[in-house]
């Protein structure tokens, strides 16, 4: 992901200094019109606006490898990190004099520079005003709120949501696949159900509604069912009907699937 968006940076018109620990993966960057720092410590010298993207566990690492350099400048993380990581690491920064962006890249690499790709940023509002020309090189800036954590906050609810969807997803191809039906198929109605569903998920009231969470965790057992009887692992069906009971037994039957969310978050009587 760093070198996409470091080439989107080049394109982009900026001036660009790449460092990796692996020098050989940055070395091609000499060709394209960026410059390639032999250490971090020089990269950092060489630029106003430091983006780090490395993986979740090491960015407090590499952020030490130059931390005195990045003094008075901005840096902005875009490696994917809880809110509570970036919380300290805005701490950390504070004490240095560093102005500290957080990000959250909602894309893949070769979704980069195009409109799919959006870039959930908090932190400053003025400093995120200095690194949006950088951000817009990648996609759309999304700047999300002045709390470090806002960005990753957000970043970790869109990605948990659509691991979770794409799981029911690759359920439903499996169990297509043997039923003879194809991906194709599948996918082309998966999307418009589920934005059926979801203008239908919100119910304020708490109310009695038509379909409550005690007609559907009774008819759970039926897709448990069917997956064994297709020889398709229920592997990620099987937690929800889990949960479904537990909505009924914590005595949320009568009520809508949104009292689900709070079941999540521990609050038992269904009360936001
Ligand atoms: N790829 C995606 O689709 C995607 C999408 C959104 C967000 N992200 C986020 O982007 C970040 C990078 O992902 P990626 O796909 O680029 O992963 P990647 O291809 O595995 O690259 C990881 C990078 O981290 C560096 N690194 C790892 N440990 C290091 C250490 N101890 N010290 C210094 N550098 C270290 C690696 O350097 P070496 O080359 O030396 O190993 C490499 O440059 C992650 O936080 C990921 O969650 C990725």
């Amino acid at each position: 992901m760093g070198s996409v968006l470091a080439t989107a940076l080049v394109r982009a018109g900026h001036r660009v200094t790449v460092w990796n620990r692996t020098p050989e993966r940055a070395a091609s960057f000499a060709g394209v019109g960026a410059g390639v720092a032999s250490s971090a410590r020089d990269a950092v010298e060489a630029s106003d606006v430091v983006v780090v993207c490395v993986t979740p566990a090491s960015v407090n690492a590499v952020l030490e490898l130059a931390a005195e350099a990045m003094e008075g400048k901005v840096l902005l993380n875009v490696s994917t990190r809880t809110p509570q990581h970036a919380a300290s690491t805005a701490r950390w920064a504070a004490k240095r004099g560093i102005a500290y962006l957080d990000g959250g890249i909602l894309a893949v690499p070769s979704m980069i520079a195009t409109a799919a790709s959006t870039i959930l940023v908090s932190g400053s509002r003025d400093v995120f005003d200095r690194a949006e020309p950088v951000v817009a090189a990648w996609g759309q800036a999304n700047y999300v709120g002045a709390g470090p954590g806002d960005a990753a906050a957000r970043d970790i609810a869109l990605l948990s949501a659509m691991y979770c969807m794409f799981g029911g997803i690759w359920w439903a191809q499996a169990f297509g696949r043997a039923h003879d039906i194809s991906d194709d198929e599948i996918l082309g109605m998966v999307v418009p159900w589920l934005e059926a569903m979801l203008a239908d998920l919100p119910n304020d009231s708490h109310d009695e509604v038509g379909s409550s969470v005690e007609m559907q965790a009774d008819g759970f057992h039926l897709f448990l069912e069917a997956s064994v009887d297709a020889n398709v692992d229920p592997a990620v069906l099987a937690p929800i009907g889990d949960l479904l009971r537990r909505a009924v037994a914590a005595g949320h039957g009568k009520r809508g699937l949104d009292v689900m969310a709070d079941l999540l978050r521990g609050d038992s009587d269904g009360d936001r």
